[in-house]
């Protein structure tokens, strides 16, 4: 039976690992790693990076899987249908790499970035791959440090206050404001400063782009002082490095 293991390594800083997910790396025989256009690849590297770091021999082989081409579109019906096209394209990359490059009786991983149970497609992809029953194998989970828990460890903030809730949304959802009943509300994968829909100048907001990185920005404080400021910046970040990856967590005044 083949052995697959998700690994967590950390959202930048190739410090926040774990002891645990450095035993795991050094028991696998293939890494799985996907290459993405939009990171310029560089994420691709970081993990070749910590696997040269942290594998203590050379009997491992990296395997790298380009992303899978995906279409845009403005209208709504057709991004859904491209989408799916696309995670279909996925799973039967995934599935004929395990197939094919992972021996039986083998160990192959795969490094989730951060932590694999937050915004990250891994598990669900395995999980397709064993639904359709072609490959075999079982498969282990390793947590790792969510760019969340960088952010409020570099902000030296809590992520909810005594006795609080937190929600957790991505920046399209909050097109439409801060969600009704939340206080607190960390926001990822949004690619255009959504904060700019909140009409409260009071609402604080703890920002973080890069983070564990050597380019690492942060900014803190009511969107009213600094909303202007994040936007240029993240602009000027952006524009370059060709890519930029940013968290924020927006808090409502007690
Ligand atoms: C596909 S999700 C993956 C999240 C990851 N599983 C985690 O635990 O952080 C990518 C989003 O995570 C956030 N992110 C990941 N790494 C980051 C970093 N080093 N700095 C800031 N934000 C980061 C950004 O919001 C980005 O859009």
């Amino acid at each position: 039976v083949r052995t697959v293991r998700v690994i967590g390594i950390g959202a930048g800083d190739p410090e926040q690992i774990t002891v645990q997910a450095i035993r795991e790396l050094n028991a696998v025989d293939v890494f799985f790693v996907p290459v993405k256009r939009s990171d310029d690849g560089e994420l691709a590297r970081l993990r070749r990076d910590i696997c040269e770091r942290y594998i203590e021999h050379d009997r491992y082989r990296i395997v790298e899987m380009p992303d899978p081409p995906r279409r845009r579109s403005q209208d709504t019906a057709a991004q859904r249908a491209a989408v799916a096209e696309w995670r279909e394209r996925r799973i039967e990359q995934w599935e004929r790499h395990l197939r094919d490059e992972l021996p039986d009786g083998g160990t192959g991983a795969f490094l989730a970035w951060g932590d694999p149970s937050l915004y990250d497609g891994t598990l669900t992809v395995l999980d397709a791959i064993l639904a359709r029953g072609n490959v075999e194998f079982a498969y282990t989970v390793v947590p790792g440090v969510s760019s969340v828990h960088a952010l409020t460890a570099r902000h030296r903030t809590t992520l909810n206050r005594v006795g609080g809730a937190v929600q957790i949304t991505t920046g399209r959802r909050l097109r439409d404001g801060m969600p009704d009943g939340v206080d607190d509300l960390v926001v990822m994968l949004d690619g255009d400063c959504s904060f700019r829909h909140i009409d409260d100048p009071d609402v604080e907001i703890f920002w973080g782009a890069y983070l564990g990185t050597e380019d690492e920005i942060l900014i803190a404080g009511r969107l009213g002082d600094v909303a202007g400021e994040i936007e240029r910046v993240r602009a000027e970040a952006r524009e370059r490095k060709g890519w930029i990856m940013d968290t924020y967590l927006l808090r409502r005044p007690a």
